[in-house]
């Protein structure tokens, strides 16, 4: 584990890196998902700070010390792979501060943003670890193994929230809708550097795991949601 996160490099490694470096493409990809993990580090130790029950707080305390690995696992892979990373997450400062300052006083639309989130990160990631190197690759695994754990903790929130009332379950539709609106124009206020995501590599599947992936767990709470998601991520993606 120590490995991966310190950006140690394997002799598979070493070879992929030399294919990799001075990949822009890639270093603004890991530089939007290192300063999301950062933005995810905040937001979870805000929540064990504001929480009053003690198991409660201890949870997000956990959460908050894994995402906290992550974006200093992703830092390190940004400078194992030559880039430098304060460089690399300059450029989507503003819309991941946009993106994450954007709470209600909801507490349905907060728990389905929450679950949203977390699951649309881990599709993202899924997709990340078919088109980089090999280390980044293995580090991935490790951080959706936690990611995995926060979204089950997530879920379980929201589920509680939706089982109060028939009325509960229409909002969390409602607030699912809003969360693509809500992306749109966090990522739209600087669109450019989003393209980087489908320079990279097989945009066509990072457009199917989101997709598939939140109607998928939409389904799984028995909400509907209209319209053609697939083309709603693919015009968010490359808005
Ligand atoms: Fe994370
Ligand atoms: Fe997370």
């Amino acid at each position: 584990m120590e490995g991966k996160e310190s950006g140690a490099i394997s002799a598979s490694g070493q070879k992929s890196i030399a294919k990799w470096e001075n990949n822009k493409s890639l270093y603004q990809v890991l530089g939007a998902i290192a300063y999301g993990e950062l933005k995810a580090y905040e937001g979870a130790k805000e929540l064990a700070e504001k929480s009053v029950t003690p198991d409660i707080s201890a949870t997000y305390k956990k959460f908050a010390a894994q995402e906290l690995r992550h974006h200093k696992g992703f830092v390190k892979r940004l400078v194992a792979l030559g880039a430098d990373p304060e460089r690399a997450m300059k450029p989507y400062v503003d819309s991941l501060n946009q993106y994450h300052g954007k709470e209600s006083g909801n507490e349905i639309q907060n728990a389905m943003w929450s679950f949203l989130g977390e699951g649309i990160a881990s599709d993202l990631l899924r997709w990340l670890k078919e088109v980089v190197d090999t280390d980044t690759a293995d580090f991935i695994d490790t951080v959706l193994n936690d990611e995995a754990q926060h979204e089950k903790y997530a879920e379980e929130k929201l589920r509680e929230l939706i089982d109060r009332s028939p009325i509960s379950k229409l909002r969390a539709a409602i607030a699912a809708r809003e969360m693509l609106f809500r992306m749109a124009s966090a990522s739209g206020a600087k669109s450019a550097p989003f393209l980087a995501f489908l320079r990279l590599g097989q945009g066509h599947k990072l457009v199917a795991y989101l997709s598939t992936g939140y109607l998928k767990r939409l389904n799984n709470l028995g909400l509907t949601i209209y319209g053609n998601t697939a083309k709603k991520f693919s015009s968010l993606i490359a808005a």
